[in-house]
């Protein structure tokens, strides 16, 4: 495996906390959206903003042992997590890591396939469709751009509680400040890819669903380490312009605390759906 660090930094645990969580716990639907694409053995695959490298080893693998895997992340430290991702997975010799800016990396006709999870969204580019764009101009043709997400703000997480779940959600994409619509909305993905000039786009769900929670070992530690933390914070900061009460930010409180004798996850019945998306577009076959 080549490693190309920029420098190295120390990582902020609750972050580190998040991607290896939400890594293990979306891999089931990774597993399944990169089988889907069908990679060639022998493909070049650009996989941007690898993160904990979740995707890695389920790309590498698809395109065998001589294939290649460039997978790129901004921050130095999270490229540290990818790097000891693959090794576990015994697929390093087929992998690049490389610590930088993937849209640099988008040169005409590169790759059989770019792969991104949870990364063209407004959140990390001013401008999505531009990003789509390049990556269209970057795959060879027959090849594929696949933008997968865990799709966290359409999941259901509170069952049976939709005001504080519709709120929360509210809350959370005012603390990111996230457009509440227009072209850069996060759910604008296929318009980034048709507006591209991408074909065959298409959309596909792999819904990750835990009940009962304790069958899958995956579900409790996203959770607590990623989900809980992340709506109580967002309810702290933004609830109150998002209309929540301070009965209901109480209840917040209460309900998503571990350990609280009104823990939602402990109450009968309860289960999370998490309905992960996979979308894609090919460039046009020349004729
Ligand atoms: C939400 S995380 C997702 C990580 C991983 N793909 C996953 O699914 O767990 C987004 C990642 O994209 C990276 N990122 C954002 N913009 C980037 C860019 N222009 N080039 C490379 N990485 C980028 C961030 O550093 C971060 O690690």
């Amino acid at each position: 495996m080549t490693i190309i660090f920029r420098m190295t930094e120390t990582l902020d645990p609750r972050f580190a906390d998040y991607l290896t969580t939400n890594r293990d716990f979306v891999d089931a639907a990774i597993a399944e959206a990169v089988a889907a694409l069908d990679l060639p053995t022998g493909g070049q695959v650009l996989d941007m903003g690898t993160g904990a490298g979740g995707a890695i080893p389920h790309l590498a693998r698809a395109v065998g042992r001589t294939g290649r895997v460039l997978a790129v992340d901004l921050n130095p430290a999270v490229t540290a997590l990818a790097a000891d991702h693959a090794d576990r997975a015994g697929v390093t010799d087929r992998v690049t890591i490389r610590t930088g800016d993937a849209t640099e990396l988008l040169t005409e006709a590169a790759y059989d396939a770019i792969w991104t999870s949870d990364v063209i969204w407004p959140g990390n580019f001013d401008d999505p469709a531009a990003v789509v764009a390049a990556m269209a101009r970057a795959v060879k043709p027959r090849g594929v751009v696949a933008l997968f997400y865990s799709n966290y703000y359409q999941a259901s997480f509170l069952p049976g509680q939709s005001r504080l779940e519709r709120l929360l959600r509210t809350a959370s994409e005012l603390r990111w400040q996230l457009p509440a619509d227009g072209p850069q909305h996060y759910e604008r993905h296929l318009a980034w890819l048709l507006g591209a000039g991408l074909h065959d786009v298409r959309l596909r769900s792999y819904p990750r669903i835990g009940f009962p929670v304790d069958a899958d070992p995956t579900i409790r530690p996203y959770l607590e380490s990623a989900v809980w933390p992340e709506l109580r914070e967002s309810a702290a900061r933004c609830g109150e312009q998002a209309g929540l009460t301070a009965a209901e930010l109480s209840e917040v409180k209460q309900l998503l605390t571990p350990g609280n004798p009104r823990y939602v996850v402990d109450q009968p019945g309860f289960f999370i759906m998490h309905p992960t998306i996979l979308a894609t577009g090919h460039p046009p076959v020349p004729s």
